[in-house]
């Protein structure tokens, strides 16, 4: 059995590219039996960027429905609030003592801002120590992250590792698992789809919003009589990434053959997402509009993350002396 583990930014609602990317993918990942996941809301270090309490409330609350909604199991895995497990600040300490100063410079999450160093607050150098603080807390074997996080694994276990060097087997050193086979989601102008960008597309927003959403897609100005290159559209891009095969044959054909405009393929873009994703969309506005229950899923992986920790903390301030 391998304990799974990873952190999900609380930045916003979660967006088209952060569900194919992401969620969807590691919802999968979870299924597997012979696998245990732990995956949190990283609020904490939310907290290095956003200072407004109810934008970050509100954010872990979209964050965790769009989970809950594709269908993560808490009762199989753990499902958790960064900061309802406020023992990983207390490790936070111990851990950052034992972080040479030059391995957080060297952090490129930190390098890419040092040019507007008065941007920099304390909380954003030491952000990979929390990180790894959120990884050994748990014993975690896998932690599956996006390519940019790779820095931040490999710190991890130097710390952990540094740490287990001077007082025995403390930490299990974890493994990252980088799948460099997910795909990029384009956005609605075409450049990867990121918040930073503007181009998302928020499948949770209602029908007459997301129809707004889907029709602000960028296309170039054939004439709707003409013939059109499906792979230079992004509309078709995005299209193909959810129809099945007979449905992307089809809008391929479409294009092909003329009299078919970008009207009419944004059209039959949102009719699919309105239709895949209706049990989704359905179940996310279940959980915005009864936070209690969603909380009570939450609480329940904090409850059990809570003994874990403590044992894990308990092993640490033993051979620490304190
Ligand atoms: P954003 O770029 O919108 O700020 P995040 O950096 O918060 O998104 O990403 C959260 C997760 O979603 C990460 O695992 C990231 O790899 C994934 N992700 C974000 N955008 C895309 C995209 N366009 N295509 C594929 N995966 C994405
Ligand atoms: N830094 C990660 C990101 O930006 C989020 C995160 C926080 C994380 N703690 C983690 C990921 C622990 C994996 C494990 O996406």
């Amino acid at each position: 059995m391998s304990r799974i583990l990873t952190g999900i930014q609380s930045s916003g609602k979660p967006h088209l590219g952060n569900l194919l990317g992401a969620i969807i993918p590691a919802i999968k990942l979870s299924q597997d039996s012979n696998n245990e996941s732990f995956f949190f809301i990283a609020d904490l270090h939310s907290l290095t960027t956003i200072k407004d309490a109810d934008v970050r409330k509100d954010n872990v609350n979209a964050v965790a429905a769009a989970w809950l909604a594709f269908g993560f199991d808490t009762d199989k895995n753990l499902f958790y609030r960064q900061s309802m497990v406020p023992q990983v600040t207390e490790l936070n300490w111990y851990m950052s003592c034992f972080t040479p100063f030059p391995m957080l410079a060297n952090a490129h999450s930190f390098k890419d801002k040092s040019d507007r160093l008065a941007d920099v607050n304390a909380g954003l150098f030491t952000y990979p120590v929390l990180m790894a603080c959120d990884i050994i807390l748990y014993d975690a074997d896998i932690v599956p992250v996006g390519k940019d996080q790779k820095q931040h694994l490999e710190m991890t276990r130097d710390i952990a590792s540094g740490f287990n060097h001077r007082y025995g087997d403390v930490f299990v050193l974890p493994e990252a698992r980088i799948d460099e086979q997910i795909m990029t989601i384009p956005g609605t102008d075409g450049q990867k789809m990121s918040k930073s960008y503007g181009n998302t597309i928020d499948i949770f927003q209602t029908d007459k919003k997301l129809r707004k959403n889907v029709m602000q897609i960028i296309t170039d100005s054939t004439p709707m009589e003409e013939p059109k290159n499906p792979d230079d559209c992004n509309v078709y891009n995005i299209y193909k990434l959810l129809a099945s095969d007979e449905q992307v044959a089809e809008m391929r054909k479409n294009y092909e053959g003329g009299n078919y405009g970008y009207g009419h393929a944004k059209q039959a873009l949102y009719e699919l997402i309105v239709e895949k994703y209706s049990k989704e969309r359905e179940l996310y506005n279940h959980y915005m509009e009864n936070i209690d229950e969603l909380h009570k899923k939450l609480e329940k992986g904090e409850e059990k993350a809570a003994e874990i920790a403590t044992k894990t903390l308990k092993r640490v301030r033993k051979v620490l002396g304190f």
